[in-house]
């Protein structure tokens, strides 16, 4: 199969087109590079021994994106492309409609045009909102709690309306809950511009000194230690998840959501334990108040993505915290 993945220079792009390319699918990447760069298709042609197709090309560039879809026929598009920082929404609302919703329906148009049926969409769990009860369902209430979020809700509407519309179309929407980590080798890692929100990267920039010490945001939450607890899964995991719904997505035709998450709970103190015990670091570190928004626990059901996907995520805490402080020493 030839798959055309958008944003494939991303953090999980990037991953996700390794193991394509190891399961012998032919792919082609697109990318405008405002959070990557293109070196990451020469490290990936490092890991895996081929080289995608690359085009540096804008979602709303519909002469560029014209340009993508002429160069072959593709199977299958998984959709990355997007930009994702929850407090840069907030600050930059139409930034972030126009870019991934007016962007996703350029995609859709162009993959109308040239007779491409299959979608794999990289949603979220932040559609979940502050959900009332975890492990969280598919079927649990949907509702978003800033731009960002409320541009993966309304892709996911559209792309619901697009398969309710036209029988021939097939779309899995993977709600991914924590990415971390990143491949073992440390080639390939999240390598963010500007300054990340995240925890595991803050966790890093507090043990590199680039900045003074983390700031754990509430440790008065009803949980067993105080701090937030969130299913972080390892994004090498990620990657193989999006695989296993290649398979699905082109063998069936409708809409259906899929949580990709490890079905643990792990609170902030003891990720940050776990990545001291790991890599044998201090991370300096102190309590500040809670931060706006965030919901005191979400981690998934993953029974459905067993169920349809045959997949389950294989690597745990450990894998997660070695692995991202490899990668961050491999790329600066
Ligand atoms: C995790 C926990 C923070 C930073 C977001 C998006 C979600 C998805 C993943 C894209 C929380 C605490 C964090 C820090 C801290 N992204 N924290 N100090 O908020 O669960 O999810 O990223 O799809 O859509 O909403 O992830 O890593 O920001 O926070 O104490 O410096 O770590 O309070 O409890 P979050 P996060």
């Amino acid at each position: 199969m030839h798959i055309l993945v958008s944003g494939g220079t991303g953090f999980i792009g990037s991953h996700t087109v390794v193991e394509l390319l190891n399961n012998g699918c032919d792919v082609t990447v697109f990318d405008n590079l405002s959070n990557s760069k293109a070196t990451v298709i020469d490290k990936i042609e490092k890991l895996t021994g081929k080289r995608p197709a690359f085009f540096k090309c804008d979602m709303n560039n519909k002469a560029g994106m014209n340009r993508v879809f002429s160069s072959a026929h593709f199977d299958a598009v998984i959709h990355f492309a997007g930009y994702k920082a929850v407090g840069e929404s907030v600050e930059k609302p139409l930034m972030y409609y126009e870019n991934n919703i007016c962007g996703t329906l350029v995609l859709l148009d162009m993959m109308k045009k040239y007779g491409v049926e299959n979608l794999i969409f990289s949603s979220s769990a932040t559609v979940y909102g502050i959900p009332e009860k975890c492990p969280v369902t598919e079927s649990s209430p949907l509702s978003t709690l800033n731009p960002y979020g409320r541009t993966k809700l309304m892709i996911e509407d559209i792309l619901r309306d697009v398969a309710s519309a036209d029988k021939t179309f097939s779309t899995v929407l993977l709600r991914y809950f924590n990415p971390v980590g990143c491949h073992p080798s440390g080639l390939i890692s999240e390598d963010p511009n500007g300054i990340p929100n995240n925890l595991m990267p803050r966790i890093i920039q507090a043990v590199r000194g680039q900045i003074p010490e983390l700031t754990v945001f509430g440790d008065d939450y009803d949980t067993r230690d105080g701090t937030c607890i969130r299913d972080y899964i390892h994004v090498v995991d990620l990657a193989k998840g999006h695989v296993a719904a290649l398979d699905y997505v082109t063998s069936h035709k409708g809409s259906v959501a899929i949580n990709l998450g490890t079905g643990n709970g792990c609170t902030v103190l003891e990720l940050l334990k776990s990545f001291e015990r790991v890599n044998n670091l201090k991370v300096p570190y102190s309590i500040a108040g809670r931060r706006e928004g965030d919901s005191p626990a979400v981690y998934a059901d993953t029974s459905l993505a067993k169920e349809l996907l045959g997949w389950t995520a294989g690597l745990g805490l450990d894998d997660m915290c070695r692995d991202a402080w490899k990668g961050a020493c491999m790329n600066g």
